[in-house]
């Protein structure tokens, strides 16, 4: 039901005239990533889905995403994984393809949460492979967000290189109280919003993560890409799993699947 409700709001937004988009004052429309292009090596556990999502590279042979990018649990040939390179056209992109999908049993749509899944490759990558957030971490802050998704809300066009930017995290009850104006129900402990005017993720970067540094100044993963309402809208957030509330069951199956 919720999903019913968030894609009529959706699909009620996305109709509007473009003028209707919230621009800067000088007339711009938001770049959704906030136009940084990513180079080779910065973000090598990054990966593209064939389905237009994003992911990581969780285990040399896995891939983390969202539960809305994948089907249910079982065998799944049909994602081709892009790796090695933030370029998807470069020499150095390496395709590979799944061969099993674990979604999280919870998964009913990406506004209620539990929206992660898990792919095993058809065999190892030797690529560096992101680690989650370590227990108890604190979900607050400014992390970085990344997608090969729409840089502007009204561009129905994927991107062929890796965008990244830095985005504040927002209030659970902040965010809340916007999605609720709009009839959706944000659920709030397996969710952090995150984003301001001008800066968010959008359609297709699904999947991807959001990421910060540790102490040690290695990347953990703290969020997946799920869902928002139009993209880098004054007053509305992107909104992402939150990885510490299903850190155990991912690397659960994340060890299944390696
Ligand atoms: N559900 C979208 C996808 O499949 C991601 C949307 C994120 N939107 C946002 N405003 N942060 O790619």
């Amino acid at each position: 039901m919720v999903r019913n409700v968030a894609s009529l709001v959706l699909a009620a937004v996305l109709a509007l005239p473009v003028g209707a988009v919230p621009a800067h004052a000088d007339g711009r429309i938001p770049e959704v990533i906030g136009g940084k292009v990513a180079t080779a090596g910065r973000f090598p556990w990054a990966v593209r889905l064939s389905m237009g999502c994003g992911g990581t590279l969780t285990a040399p042979r896995v891939v983390l995403t969202a539960g809305h990018c994948v089907g249910k649990t079982g065998p799944n040939r049909k994602i081709t994984v892009t790796a090695g390179a933030p370029d998807l056209k470069s020499k150095k992109a390496i395709a590979v393809k799944s061969v099993e999908v674990f979604r999280s049993p919870d998964f009913v749509t990406e506004t209620s949460g539990d929206d992660w899944a898990v792919v095993r490759l058809e065999r190892a990558l030797d690529l560096p492979t992101l680690d989650l957030v370590p227990d108890g971490s604190r979900d607050e802050g400014t992390f970085t967000v990344m997608g090969w998704g729409q840089t502007r809300e009204t561009a129905l066009r994927q991107e062929r290189r890796l965008h990244y930017a830095d985005v504040p995290t927002i209030a659970d009850e902040e965010c809340a109280k916007a999605f609720h104006k709009v009839g959706v129900d944000l659920v709030r402990d397996e969710s952090i919003c995150a984003g301001r005017h001008g800066v968010d993720t959008c359609q297709g970067d699904s999947g991807g993560p959001m990421v910060r540094r540790d102490r040690g100044g290695k990347w953990v993963q703290v969020g997946i890409v799920s869902w928002g309402l139009g993209c880098a809208r004054d007053g509305y957030f992107g909104v992402y799993t939150q990885v510490s509330k299903f850190r155990e069951a991912i690397l659960a199956a994340t060890r299944k699947l390696s």
